[in-house]
């Protein structure tokens, strides 16, 4: 690897990547030299997406796939298998996240639970163990899963979604150290991505952002510095944590 293109002939595969955290994930990926595999549900978003990726230079194909659908997630993985040979990278980022997750149990009901819980909790699961076939054994493999700043004050259907996913970092780090896989997690907190800016409420913003000890806004490249370092060589030794990048939002919890 040179310092000008570290994820050379590397093989990324990011979930929910036609916008938000997962396309920058994706640019990034692709222009430090990885092929990225963009995959989501959205297939125009995510065409539209990986074209202007690609439009800019980058390495990315694009695969239309639902992470809570075993079926979806098999054809894709049994894709980059027949077309790289194997897989570097998994990023778990695609998940459900608006204002009406973000709310008690009782308020999202059973069929929001079912819903929110098949995306930000079985989609890790089904899209790891679908992944660790073809990333045993090949040098640098890493996982990094997306959870939240809301897992640690848990007051919400959301943020007991996301603990699940801080819970799943370290069991997958535990169950894929031995082939070599290392399993580490994001915990962001506020970023102002084009989903939040349209859906969160101007006082769930104006909550969180009290609660930072940095008066910073947070933007996805604070996420995407974040997920560089866990996938480099510099994170070799790193394995079943969660890092929280949210300007020292949960210190403000008391
Ligand atoms: N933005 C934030 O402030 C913030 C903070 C903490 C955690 N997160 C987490 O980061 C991740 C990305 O956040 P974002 O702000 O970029 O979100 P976003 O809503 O902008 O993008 C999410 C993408 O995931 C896709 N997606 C949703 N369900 C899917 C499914 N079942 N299968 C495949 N794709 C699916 C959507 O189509 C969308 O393109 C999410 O897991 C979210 O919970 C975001």
């Amino acid at each position: 690897m040179t310092s000008a293109t570290p994820y050379a002939g590397r093989i990324a595969f990011v979930t929910g990547a036609a916008r938000g955290f997962g396309k920058a994930f994706s640019e990034a990926l692709s222009g430090s030299g990885a092929h990225v595999v963009m995959t989501d549900r959205d297939a125009d978003a995510l065409q539209a997406a990986a074209a202007e990726i690609r439009a800019r230079g980058g390495r990315v194909s694009a695969l239309t796939c639902d992470v809570s659908d075993e079926g979806d997630v098999a054809a894709a993985m049994e894709a980059v298998r027949r077309d790289h040979g194997g897989l570097d990278i998994l990023i778990n980022n695609a998940g459900l996240h608006s204002e009406e997750y973000n709310t008690t149990m009782a308020n999202t009901g059973i069929a929001g639970l079912r819903r929110l819980f098949d995306v930000n909790v079985m989609g890790v699961i089904i899209c790891t163990l679908a992944a660790a076939p073809l990333m045993a054994g090949r040098e640098g493999a890493s996982i990094v899963n997306i959870s939240s700043t809301a897992a640690y004050p848990v007051p919400t259907a959301y943020g007991v979604s996301k603990l699940a996913v801080r819970g799943l970092t370290t069991a997958f780090a535990r169950e894929l150290g031995g082939s070599g896989v290392r399993v580490n997690a994001i915990a962001p907190g506020l970023i102002m991505t084009d989903t939040i800016r349209a859906e969160l409420s101007p006082q769930t913003v104006a909550y969180v952002q009290a609660q930072q000890v940095l008066g910073r806004e947070g933007v996805p490249q604070d996420i995407v510095n974040a997920m560089l370092y866990l996938t480099s060589p510099a994170a070799s030794f790193v394995t079943g944590e969660t890092l929280k990048v949210g300007g020292g939002f949960t210190l403000g919890m008391g």
